[in-house]
């Protein structure tokens, strides 16, 4: 009852940010489209065994008890399916390096819950995996899938009708990704918490919400026309919207710093001057450019001679989660 799966960091380019259930069920309020990146994965191992007192998690060789109610979500459901009640050795570690400030639950409970099923031999659809996944994390449901993702917020009290889909493979629009890392400390407010502060008291929330399904439409179509200016005109706006919407939140969410700002401003200099880029930032203050298939080594230039950003790191688009049964196992 052992199995290991990897799974693959993404990047919304339309933003989930607030949630219409926030219990358990984790159901969002909006819709979000990511890309799915190569170069940055989670590789976990789950074993389930009856021998062990309770489940237990290493993450990166650290043991993360706090960590274990969501974990436990998602194993919950899938024990329940195959009528299993022992506990569960999850080990993981991300390739890419913690506390940059790149989101690794998505790649992480992706890669938890395909490994998971694998384990206790329980076939789900990638539709159901998705659904499983975003219950640890909403943007996990994505990295079920490869390349152009759209996640569907839904309308059922239920959740069944939210989960990701793949919207268009990375090989029909390799587009490349650069991300400036302007501070390596953990977030101080986590995504999860600055959702339910924006949406609780941020005056500027429901206009984010109302505003998603236009910007939706507008990303959705713009990537099927692999239309990239079209891509970054919402995409840019989308990012902003969201931050504007935490940053009325009271207290403010501001999880940008100067470096931040400084690299939205050398993005613009560049597309100025006629590179395909644009920049989008989640709940940190990292900031992530988008560029054209070709275009990454003049944008990872540029990001690299700004001023406060400590290291830049460059993927492509990559596929969705893989699961293997050991031999052994
Ligand atoms: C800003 O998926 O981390 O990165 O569902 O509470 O685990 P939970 O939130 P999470 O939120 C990601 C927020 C974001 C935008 C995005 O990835 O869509």
């Amino acid at each position: 009852m052992k199995a290991a799966a990897r799974a693959r960091a993404n990047i919304a380019l339309l933003k989930y940010w607030g949630k219409a259930d926030d219990g358990p069920l984790n159901i969002p309020a909006v819709g979000s489209i990511s890309i799915t990146l190569d170069a940055l994965w989670s590789d976990t191992e789950v074993h389930f065994d009856g021998s062990l007192a309770a489940d237990e998690l290493t993450l990166n060789g650290q043991h993360r008890p706090e960590q274990l109610d969501r974990v436990r979500r998602c194993l919950d459901l899938l024990r329940g399916r195959a009528g299993v009640k022992r506990p569960a050795r999850i080990t993981s570690r991300n390739n890419f390096p913690t506390g940059a400030g790149l989101a690794s639950s998505a790649s992480g409970y992706a890669a938890l819950t395909a490994a998971a099923a694998a384990a206790l031999d329980v076939k789900l659809t990638a539709r159901e995996l998705s659904i499983v996944a975003r219950q640890g994390s909403g943007s996990a449901a994505r990295s079920v899938f490869g390349g152009f993702v759209e996640m569907h917020a839904g309308m059922r009290p239920d959740g069944s009708d939210s989960y990701a889909e793949p919207l268009m493979p990375a090989e029909a629009w390799p587009l490349e990704l650069v991300v400036a890392v302007t501070a390596r400390s953990e977030k101080q407010v986590s995504s999860r918490a600055g959702m339910t502060r924006s949406a609780a008291t941020s005056p500027y929330f429901p206009a984010w919400v109302a505003r998603s399904p236009v910007d939706l439409k507008q990303g959705r179509e713009a990537i099927l026309k692999r239309d990239f200016e079209s891509l970054a005109d919402v995409a840019e706006r989308n990012c902003l919207s969201m931050h504007g919407a935490a940053m009325a939140a009271r207290p403010p969410l501001l999880y940008w710093n100067g470096a931040t700002i400084a690299c939205l401003e050398a993005v613009r200099e560049l597309r100025r001057g006629g590179v395909p880029v644009f920049f989008t930032i989640d709940a940190g203050p990292q900031l992530k450019a988008v560029c054209a298939p070709g275009e990454s080594a003049a944008v990872r230039e540029a990001l690299t001679d700004v001023p406060g950003v400590v290291d830049v790191l460059q993927s492509g688009l990559g596929c969705g989660v893989e699961a293997a049964i050991p031999d052994s196992g």
